[in-house]
């Protein structure tokens, strides 16, 4: 249960809110490749945080993430033409770089220097692996891109999905730190639509711990040795090409009591509307003081924690965690999500032996030999 000020604290993003300035100190993914996939192809919509910007790719591939309101008067980039490196508004013609920079303002005298004197909302941006990362805080505190593990696989072996969640970003990551769901929300009677049986450990046992990248989390009772195939990527059955969900809170996410009393736990197609339900059925914000949390929410209270520690940290001057800027240690996988099964008598640790807490003592050998032992 969280106080109705800390409930804030931790839900508010946008521009100026603690938690907003905390999380602009760091990459954050902002489209998919996919979405401007070639040299002067259209622009697109793209929120972060409660800001509203339009993502470009430019004559030469480079990628504009930019404020999506004309600095002249406030008509949409969205509608601009993206041209011969820049990107032009269809009201009077005035035109943008990657940068920000006012390159063209064609209705002003030809002798007018006013376009030097302004400066567009443009972010950073780092494209890897079929995503596009963007970062919204000071440039000059701008740290590395840091080494995902899913950045050093072959694009082949990894696939994204983006879709909309129409809720608070807390709820969704509650959820993918909550794996006791999984054996409820995600349960399936029957495998005949190849959904997985999930219904042996309802009541896993869960350790978290602190490590020098966040919060690790374990819940005891992807893929790195192949291509993913097309039919693995079941997701692209359930999203419109606007990344909206065909199953939504509007039609009810088009659940079946039928199915609901032979076929599943929940009578909804796919794992994403599963979540999709659960999170966004408790309201846009959650108020989280009306809760009752449990064992089981081990891990959802260790995540919080960390990011309320985090935040009322930063608020008092110090810098935000994990931020990297040393290149030497920069080899060390910070997210690394995966699923094993050991027999009951093995602990954990001691066959995962190179999932250390810290880079410090490591290097990038030793650390690749034990993870293959282990595998
Ligand atoms: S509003 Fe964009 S050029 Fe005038
Ligand atoms: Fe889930």
């Amino acid at each position: 249960m969280l106080s109705r000020e800390d409930n804030d604290l931790v839900t508010q993003t946008n521009q100026g809110t603690p938690m907003g300035s905390l999380i602009r100190r760091y990459w954050v993914p902002a489209l998919l490749s996919e979405e401007i996939p070639a040299a002067d192809c259209p622009p697109v919509r793209v929120k972060l945080m409660g800001e509203d910007l339009v993502a470009f790719r430019d004559t030469q591939g480079r990628i504009g993430l930019v404020g999506e309101h004309c600095a002249h008067r406030g008509t949409s980039l969205f509608f601009g033409r993206n041209e011969e490196c820049g990107l032009r508004c269809i009201y009077h013609g005035w035109k943008y770089d990657v940068e920000g920079n006012v390159v063209e303002t064609p209705a002003e005298p030809a002798d007018s220097d006013f376009r030097k004197k302004l400066r567009h909302t443009a972010y950073p941006t780092h494209e890897t692996n079929g995503v596009v990362y963007a970062y919204l805080g000071p440039r000059e505190l701008m740290p590395l891109f840091p080494n995902y593990e899913w950045t050093q696989v072959p694009p082949e072996f990894s696939y994204v999905t983006k879709a909309l969640l129409e809720c608070n970003y807390l709820q969704g990551l509650e959820g993918e730190c909550d794996s006791s769901h999984l054996s409820f929300l995600h349960r399936a009677f029957t495998n005949e639509r190849n959904q997985p049986l999930y219904k042996s450990d309802t009541a896993p046992f869960y350790e978290t711990e602190d490590t020098a990248f966040g919060v690790r989390l374990i819940a005891t009772g992807f893929r790195r040795d192949r291509a993913v195939s097309d039919d693995e990527v079941h997701r692209r059955k359930q999203i419109n090409p606007d990344y909206t969900r065909i199953r939504n809170a509007r039609n009810n996410y088009l659940q079946d009591r039928q199915m609901q009393k032979k076929i599943n736990f929940t009578g909804i197609e796919d794992f994403l509307n599963h979540d999709a339900c659960a999170t966004e059925s408790m309201g846009a914000i959650f108020d989280r003081s009306r809760e009752h949390l449990g064992v089981s929410d081990k891990a959802v209270i260790a995540v919080r924690r960390f990011l309320l520690t985090s935040v009322k940290e930063f608020n008092t001057g110090k810098e935000p965690p994990h931020i990297l800027r040393d290149v030497a240690r920069n080899w060390f996988p910070h997210i690394d999500c995966f699923a094993h099964i050991l027999g009951r008598e093995v602990p954990w640790r001691q066959h995962f032996n190179y999932l250390t807490a810290t880079a410090e003592k490591e290097n990038p050998a030793s650390y690749t030999a034990r993870r293959k032992a282990a595998s």
